[in-house]
């Protein structure tokens, strides 16, 4: 893959971003998505490289735009061939409500390395690099906390879980604390959570829990840039969604998923701009004088370079991006 796709691609995080924080807290999170979907659309046509999306807002059925299978790019023979996974807004009911945490992300990955994941409930478990191959999904969660204070160094009750604020974690956010480790809940937006345990910055040690499988295989690439580890597990809740994995050829639904499997091969893109603040990055800022700021991460897992960009926006030069 180029290595100058991973400045390009910022670009369409950068404008997603910036369409969908136009929406932030007016209660409307369809027209949010909407307008970061558009966005995206328009600008991934301004990229020479030849996509295919693999992970988007759904199948040709249900969604106009950036749905699975859609080509995208403007490249010719020459251009890189690639799958793209998308999510334009990550925290729709975040953006709706003016809540923390919403991003506009996507990955990049050469043609057949990203998981053609379904939309349906995966068990996700996600660490950075100084725990990555010590801790594995089906250990009990008081083991997997003893290893990781182990290998970070960290008495068990500096030990930080960031988890999902669900009922159906309601059992495991219990025994965190019986064990004694610190729990960070979270509304929305598990991509960042995932992404945040592999700082240490963050002082987030381990994320866990059932959220998206798409954002799960997005959570992947941003893992394998940042070399952490990652291992998940389809939760399909009904036989529709049973018959879906094994279209995909999971002989069993459940399978235990690695990163590998999550994202094959050495080299993949990840980018996000921030929509709303978070743990990651500040959100998209109305500085007056037609001025917007964004804040983005992009990485490689190839070369692992992590950039961080700040950009100033003229809206007055992107007329599609004014809310009317
Ligand atoms: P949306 O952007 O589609 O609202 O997703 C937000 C999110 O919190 C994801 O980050 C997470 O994977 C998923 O929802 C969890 O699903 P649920 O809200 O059903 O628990």
């Amino acid at each position: 893959m180029e290595r100058e796709l991973a400045l390009e691609v910022v670009r369409v995080t950068e404008v997603a971003a910036l369409a969908s924080a136009q929406w932030l807290g007016r209660g409307k999170k369809n027209e949010a998505d909407g307008a970061a979907t558009s966005a995206m659309r328009a600008m991934f046509d301004t990229i020479a490289m030849r996509g295919t999306v693999v992970i988007g807002e759904g199948e040709l059925d249900e969604a106009p735009m950036l749905y699975i299978g859609e080509s995208l790019g403007n490249g010719t023979e020459d251009s890189p061939e690639v799958d793209v996974a998308v999510d334009p807004l990550e925290g729709t009911t975040i953006v709706s409500k003016g809540h923390n945490n919403a991003m506009s992300v996507l990955a990049i990955g050469d043609k057949g390395t990203l998981l053609h994941a379904p939309d349906m409930y995966m068990m996700k478990m996600a660490v950075g690099p100084r725990v990555a191959g010590k801790v594995h999904l089906d250990d009990p969660i008081e083991t997997i906390i003893d290893r990781i204070a182990e290998a970070s160094q960290k008495r068990v009750q500096d030990v930080t879980v960031i988890i999902q604020e669900r009922e159906r974690h309601d059992a495991l956010i219990e025994a965190i604390r019986e064990k004694g480790a610190r729990v960070k809940l979270f509304g929305d937006g598990d991509v960042g959570a995932a992404i945040a345990a592999c700082l240490p910055q963050t002082g987030i040690d381990l994320f866990i829990g059932i959220g998206g499988a798409p954002e799960g295989v997005i959570s992947a690439a941003a893992i394998k840039c940042l070399g952490g580890d990652m291992q998940a597990r389809l939760k399909p809740q009904n036989d529709a969604e049973r018959e879906r994995c094994r279209q995909m050829g999971l002989a069993d639904p459940e399978q235990l998923l690695t990163l590998n499997d999550l994202v094959s091969g050495d080299d993949a893109i990840f980018a996000a701009t921030g929509v709303s603040d978070g743990e990651l990055l500040q959100g998209v800022r109305y500085l007056g004088e037609n001025t917007a700021e964004t804040h983005s991460i992009v990485m490689r897992a190839k070369t692992k370079t992590i950039r961080f960009i700040r950009a100033l926006h003229n809206l007055e030069h992107k007329p599609n991006l004014v809310w009317g």
